[in-house]
């Protein structure tokens, strides 16, 4: 047996799987505080309590995938230094503007590098601690992931632990290790810091991290897109688009692309590639708050938004509930255009809701294939996949089919593969796992949905002068 573990932004959750098929034995989860500046110490609270009983008995290897970028700051003695400041925290946007500036332009960043510096991205995060927390600055010996940490930590409390590692994957979100070099950029380091600090080890994807007092080797991890990514075993063509806290969309690519416009981050994959990718802040919880404000559940909101014509009468929304990353606007609100009293009914509300959060990601699928990537098919994970109305208007609005896999926990199911694989030993290939789809939707009337796409890109450029 396998175990793969997706330590995210709301909860742990831990899968065990028979190595050789891949097929899910048993499962568990603890939540932990979300939000977005979290003590690490409450990941592995959650991780002691999803462990508790025998959930990892007969388990031979075990994998964790993280939620990307977080700044986890440990001095000398690897004790936690102060909370740390998670993916979706946007008070180190303008920390990230003067480095992008300081360093030569988006261009010069995305050539070098493969991201340009977001609020999102750890290098900003550690310029934000350089210039607001000297005094943990001074402190700040190592920087890791969280999935480096809990995996570190792991290895500490289990036998096994001798440093601090990473994969390719994560370390590419982290602004300062170049997936054009694959090795760590000590002048961006410097650049962001005023010097040079502690950095995990970037392990080969099917590595050993270390192996426990109890004899289970303990696999590199990775971020959890790039977990989602193996645990879906994307081929050429295959588009995921993730609707969780976060809203992804990305691909396996064998080259990176280099995006000065910064919707796509060239990120590594877990597998040796690369995962180009564009991230927004407002995905399934924009329908949370829809039905919310509607007085009905997720149910209802699908029933409403499917009554309505596409388009909504009319109505649009910038979904920017929690400001934005892709388009960057870290300080946006959400806003509702185009009202008149004859498309103001809940039934338009609702579709304007799914709608909005929809093109938001879809412009993620807009900008791959502007790279020249082929879009065969969109696969829709996440919590949102669940949506009636999120299945049917996806394909009109992403031009492309759309299928949905069978629901799991595929960041989870990811980690354990790569689990598996590191089992398997060196020069082994990654296990074939199967993946089961539930339903496929074709594209929808190609017109139709780029007159919505773009009076969806007047509303942006009228509000907020991009596009
Ligand atoms: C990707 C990103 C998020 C987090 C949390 O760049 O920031 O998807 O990994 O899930």
């Amino acid at each position: 047996l396998v175990a793969g573990v997706d330590s995210s932004t709301q909860s742990c959750k831990i899968v065990v799987c028979d190595a050789a098929t891949g097929e899910v034995v048993r499962t568990a989860r603890a939540p932990h505080p979300d939000g977005t500046e979290v003590d690490p110490s409450a990941w592995w609270t959650a991780w002691e309590q999803a462990c508790a009983g025998d959930i990892l008995d007969g388990v031979a290897a075990l994998a964790v995938g993280g939620q990307q970028h977080g700044m986890v700051t440990l001095d000398s003695a690897d004790q936690i230094i102060r909370p740390a400041l998670l993916w979706n925290d946007t008070r180190s946007a303008s920390s990230a503007a003067d480095l992008v500036e300081e360093f030569g332009g988006a261009g010069a960043w995305a050539e070098q590098i493969g991201v340009v510096p977001v609020a999102a991205i750890t290098v900003s995060k550690v310029r934000w601690l350089a210039r607001n927390e000297p005094e943990n600055l001074d402190r700040l010996h190592t920087c890791v992931l969280p999935h480096d940490w809990l995996t570190g930590r792991i290895l500490q409390a289990r036998g096994g632990f001798e440093a601090w590692t990473t994969d390719r994957g994560d370390a590419s979100g982290t602004g300062y290790w170049s997936a054009h070099t694959n090795s760590y950029r000590e002048d961006v380091m410097a650049l962001a810091a005023g010097r040079s600090f502690g950095v995990p080890t970037v392990l080969e994807p099917n590595a050993i991290a270390g192996q426990t007092d109890s004899g289970m080797l303990v696999a590199p991890g990775t971020g959890d897109n790039m977990g989602a990514a193996l645990g879906l075993g994307l081929q050429p063509g295959d588009v995921v688009c993730s609707l969780g806290t976060s809203g992804t969309v990305f691909v396996r690519a064998a080259d990176p692309i280099a995006d000065e416009s910064g919707a796509i981050a060239s990120f590594a994959d877990a597998a040796g590639g690369y995962l180009p990718l564009m991230c927004t802040l407002n995905a399934a919880r924009v329908l949370n708050a829809g039905a919310a404000m509607l007085g009905v559940d997720f149910d209802g909101l699908d029933r409403l938004a499917l009554a309505a014509e596409p388009g909504a009468g009319g109505l649009t929304l910038l979904p920017y509930l929690d400001g934005e990353r892709t388009p960057n606007l870290p300080a946006a609100t959400g806003s509702l255009h185009g009202m008149t009293r004859a498309n103001a009914t809940p039934e338009n509300l609702a579709r304007a809701i799914v709608e909005g959060m929809l093109l938001n990601v879809a412009a993620g699928v807009d900008a791959l294939r502007a790279h020249g990537v082929h879009i065969g098919r969109v696969l829709i994970i996440g919590g949102a996949a669940a949506s009636r109305a999120v299945r049917q208007i996806a394909p009109l609005l992403m031009g492309a089919p759309v299928e949905i896999p069978a629901p799991g926990e595929y960041v989870g199911l990811g980690a354990a593969r790569q689990a598996a694989w590191a089992l398997a030993g060196p020069g082994a290939d990654l296990p074939d796992w199967p993946v089961e789809i539930t339903c496929r939707t074709e594209a929808g009337d190609a017109d139709r949905s780029a007159e919505i796409a773009a009076r969806y890109r007047e509303v942006l450029r009228r509000t907020h002068g991009i596009g």
